[in-house]
């Protein structure tokens, strides 16, 4: 086997990363070295800003920016940035927000706000000792970090409670402190893990020095400092509700009260079975990361706390939720959000900046509510298709027209095909033959076709 690996690969220029990736691995190295350069930002300075944001880059990659407009939410009128790649979705988005601005619109509030962090820890001492240094040891960390808390105070946040925990009876002499936060409009993460690291430089030393611990003779050693990205006490509520017969536009060829019925029974399904309840809380966010990619936030932290929040009575559910009770439809979602306005890349990538200003400038809380009710609105749309239309009606329309993108249709052979399959099962064999066979029958006209 040839051997492709490489010392010292992130020393090289970019120039020298790309020719080395393009002569290891592509069969056209000079085609492959152009075509990644052709997704470089014609303005030098900025593509040197992308640069930044990681390591090793060769190129950047796209994914297509869309707005779903007409999100009413406390009143306020939204349009929504979402960067995604799933067809369909933005389409989805923007309907439910249209079908809910004339009922009243979404509602949503932030319950809480606070983020949590851990400092893991062994003592081989008593565990008495330890919790009657406590209180010492809770001063003598607020004032060893409070070179780093005192700006976040200022803008009304900081550190709120250290506690504690015992975990020795699941793994011998192991503690924590489990440490909560307020970080107001920023994510966070920096400022909870740079105090948490140093939480754990001051324990160790307390260890060391303070009387009760001293006395122990027993060894302190910190295991790992860092936040937690479950944030079950940083949650927003959103939700719609409405008449049952407000319902009337929303099943096809279904009464108003059929389809609330079917709705809620297919969210109760998503609350008792996982398998459903997986592509049930997928649909949620494909909204929900489109929305938190757009805004340069962390959706990989968001999904991780929300499917640990989906399963925290110990079984995995569905995040939504429906009630058809005394002729009122209610449909809600209380979803953990960790999101910030400032700090990470919000202000550094081009697009975030734009969406956040799209959204009006927007604090952590109000996002937190933005964001939560796109997932809410694609969860009403992916559910009124299932229980409806189904979805592939809809998804076909966009794969279609991806499939003719790619067999590059012209405008008039694309419309032709929209036609076509417009009663037909669409496949990528089916899509080929057909524009091979029109092409061919030359049913469409010679000037119309790419060359
Ligand atoms: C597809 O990306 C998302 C759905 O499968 C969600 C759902 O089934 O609820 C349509």
């Amino acid at each position: 086997m040839q051997d492709k690996t490489i010392s010292g690969f992130s020393r090289l220029s970019k120039e020298e990363k790309l020719n080395w990736i393009a002569e290891q691995f592509f069969e056209k190295p000079q085609e492959t070295i152009k075509e990644l350069k052709s997704f470089w930002h014609e303005d030098a300075e900025q593509q040197r800003v992308f640069d930044g944001f990681s390591e090793n880059t060769v190129s950047n990659h796209f994914l297509p920016f869309g707005i779903a407009p007409n999100f009413v939410i406390n009143g306020d009128v939204y349009a929504v940035p979402m960067a995604i790649e799933e067809s369909s979705v933005v389409a989805a988005a923007s309907s439910a927000a249209k079908f809910w601005s004339k009922r009243g619109g979404f509602h949503a509030k932030v319950l809480s706000t606070r983020k949590v962090g851990q400092v893991h820890f062994s003592w081989t001492g008593n565990s008495a000792a330890l919790k009657a240094a406590m209180p010492d040891i809770e001063q003598q960390l607020r004032e060893d970090t409070r070179h780093i808390t005192t700006n976040m105070e200022k803008r009304g946040g900081g550190i709120q409670d250290i506690e504690l925990v015992d975990l020795t009876a699941e793994e011998p002499g192991y503690y924590q402190l489990r440490v909560t936060f307020e970080t107001c409009d920023s994510m966070g993460a920096n400022f909870i893990n740079s105090v948490l690291e140093e939480f754990g430089v001051s324990l160790q030393q307390m260890a060391a020095t303070h009387d009760l611990l001293r006395r122990e003779e027993a060894s302190l050693d910190i295991i790992m400092a860092i936040l937690s990205n479950y944030t079950p006490e940083c949650v927003v509520r959103t939700w719609v509700e409405c008449p049952v017969e407000a319902l009337d536009a929303a099943g096809q060829n279904m009464d108003a009260a059929t389809f609330a019925e079917k709705f809620a029974k297919a969210i109760r399904i998503a609350q008792i079975d996982p398998y459903r309840a997986t592509t049930h809380n997928k649909g949620i966010f494909n909204g929900i990361d489109a929305v938190v990619l757009a805004t340069a936030n962390d959706f990989r932290a968001i999904e991780a706390c929300g499917h640990a929040y989906a399963a925290r009575d110990g079984r995995y559910r569905s995040l939504s939720s429906c009630t058809v009770k005394d002729g009122v439809f209610k449909f809600w979602m209380d979803l953990p959000l960790a999101v910030g306005t400032v700090g990470g890349l919000t202000r550094l990538h081009p697009i975030a900046r734009l969406s956040l200003e799209m959204l009006g400038h927007p604090n952590a809380e109000t996002l937190m509510m933005i964001i939560a009710t796109t997932g809410l609105a694609q969860n009403f749309a992916a559910v009124r298709s299932l229980v409806t239309t189904g979805i592939q009606k809809g998804h076909m329309k966009m794969h279609l027209l991806n499939i003719l993108n790619h067999l590059k249709a012209t405008p008039a052979e694309q419309e032709q095909a929209a036609a076509f399959f417009a009663d037909k099962v669409v496949s990528f064999t089916a899509v080929r033959d057909y524009i091979k066979q029109s092409r061919n029958n030359r049913l469409v006209p010679e000037h119309f076709l790419k060359k």
